[in-house]
């Protein structure tokens, strides 16, 4: 499948923010840590939240879906603590099912980790995690195997700061014997999610969305009813297309506290962007200005964000410099970008971009979810048609990316083969 689209329609209008992917992602491990229903709302329907309802029943947890935004989940019934779904090892964050299960019965095995492809991305910080609460780890046959007699409460210092691995400690640290300190933990809002819908099933977490989180371990956590926080990121990759498209967008239903790194990036590029109590409004200018950006842990400039960012820059008046610390290869959109005329040099974790009057349309392929999404916002910035290809990757993280496109005006469709794509260039003219 791939995506076409014909640019210059300036994206107007106002647009619905789903649920946050990453937060729903820990939040449906916490839930089969529990014998009860656990009932979850504001889900995204989104690929990698279906491979991880998919993963969950293979182990037995009952998952009925009420609707397309919310399931009941019940890990009473759980009949193995061995994860081979084929699908996991294709996604990130089934490594949340460690912390789960290890938490739940002492003992997961779950498939070593696969998803973006955006860097190496280890996963020590994990067992460094589970082993300062008594845990031992092994990888064998490609899988991650977690054990512990006892689970006690202990004390870890993340060497970096890891969002996989501050929620992964404290979904096994909420049902070990006494306490643990999670010390230069990930501060992101679906920590804090996760944290809270843990604390709303009789976890005892404090200090989440700080650098240090004491969890005071419980015997056991019950059943909940919990609503997903608005997805940060699609946010910002809409507020950013109300950029690089010179329109006026409004997103609803988001925090806008969490958006203040995108937010203010986007006012030094020149929008004007106003914040209501759960919308922010972003209105383009003709032409933005370039800046320099770091991605950094929150609260700094989001690492999900730099291929849109990336994107924005290509069309903005002068030279822009990001660079990139969270991830050793995230620049692989820019050679799509460069087929479009902009004009973009990478060097290790740096890229100089500089602004160029126009994108022209062209074929695309996206390399990464972020990355996808970034290259659609090009497509609709850029004169003529462009097709952007693989488009599995975006609808890992992005809920009828299309359908909410053209909710604002923009001119793009799916299509499955030549022949539809060739009908969407004569009906758009
Ligand atoms: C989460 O990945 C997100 N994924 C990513 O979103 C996001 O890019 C990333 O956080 C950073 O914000 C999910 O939540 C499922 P990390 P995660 O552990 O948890 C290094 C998207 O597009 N590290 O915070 O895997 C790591 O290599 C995805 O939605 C270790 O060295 O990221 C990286 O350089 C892509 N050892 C840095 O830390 C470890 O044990 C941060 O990684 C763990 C991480």
């Amino acid at each position: 499948m791939k995506y076409i689209m014909k640019g210059g329609n300036p994206l107007a209008g106002e647009v619905v923010i789903s649920g946050a992917k990453n937060a729903a992602l820990g939040i449906l491990a916490a839930a089969v840590m529990a014998d009860d229903d656990v009932v979850i709302d504001n889900l995204p329907d989104v690929r990698d939240i279906n491979v991880m309802l998919d993963a969950i029943d293979s182990i037995g947890v009952l998952v009925k879906r009420v609707n397309r935004h919310k399931v009941i989940l019940n890990g009473s019934n759980i009949r193995t603590v061995h994860v081979d779904n084929e699908f996991i090892r294709r996604m990130r964050a089934g490594y949340y099912l460690i912390g789960a299960l290890l938490g739940k019965y002492r003992h997961a095995e779950v498939a070593v980790p696969g998803g973006c492809n955006i860097g190496s991305r280890p996963i020590d910080q994990h067992l460094k995690g589970f082993a300062a609460i008594g845990a031992h780890t092994s990888v064998e046959y490609g899988m991650i195997i977690a054990d512990a007699k006892r689970l006690t409460g202990g004390h870890v210092y993340l060497d970096m700061v890891s969002v996989g691995a501050t929620i992964n400690v404290m979904l096994a640290a909420s049902l070990a014997e006494g306490r643990t300190i999670i010390e230069n933990a990930a501060k992101e809002p679906h920590v804090v999610d996760v944290a809270n819908m843990l604390n709303s099933m009789g976890a005892d977490i404090k200090g989440a969305g700080t650098d240090v989180i004491r969890i005071r371990g419980v015997q056991r956590l019950h059943g909940t009813e919990y609503s997903i926080i608005p997805d940060q990121i699609e946010a910002g990759t809409f507020m950013f297309g109300a950029a690089l498209t010179r329109g006026d967008v409004t997103v609803k239903n988001i925090i806008p506290k969490h958006m203040e790194a995108i937010s203010s990036k986007l006012m030094e590029m020149g929008c004007e962007v106003v914040e209501f109590d759960d919308s922010i409004r972003v209105v383009g200018r003709p032409r933005l200005h370039s800046c320099n950006v770091k991605t950094l842990p929150y609260p700094g400039f989001p690492t999900d964000m730099q291929p849109q960012m990336g994107a924005a820059l290509c069309l903005a008046d002068g030279t822009g410099i990001i660079t990139e610390s969270i991830y050793e290869d995230r620049f692989k959109y820019v050679s799509e970008l460069t087929k479009m005329g902009a004009q973009i040099k990478v060097e290790g974790d740096v890229a100089v971009v500089t602004g160029v009057e126009r994108l022209t349309g062209a074929e695309l392929v996206a390399p990464d979810l972020r990355a996808g999404a970034a290259l659609v916002l090009a497509g609709l910035a850029a004169d003529g048609f462009t097709t952007v290809d693989e488009i599995q990757y975006i609808q890992r993280g992005y809920e009828e990316f299309d359908k909410k496109l053209r909710g604002l005006g923009a001119e793009i469709e799916m299509v499955s083969d030549s022949r539809e794509a060739q009908k969407f260039r004569l009906k758009a003219g």
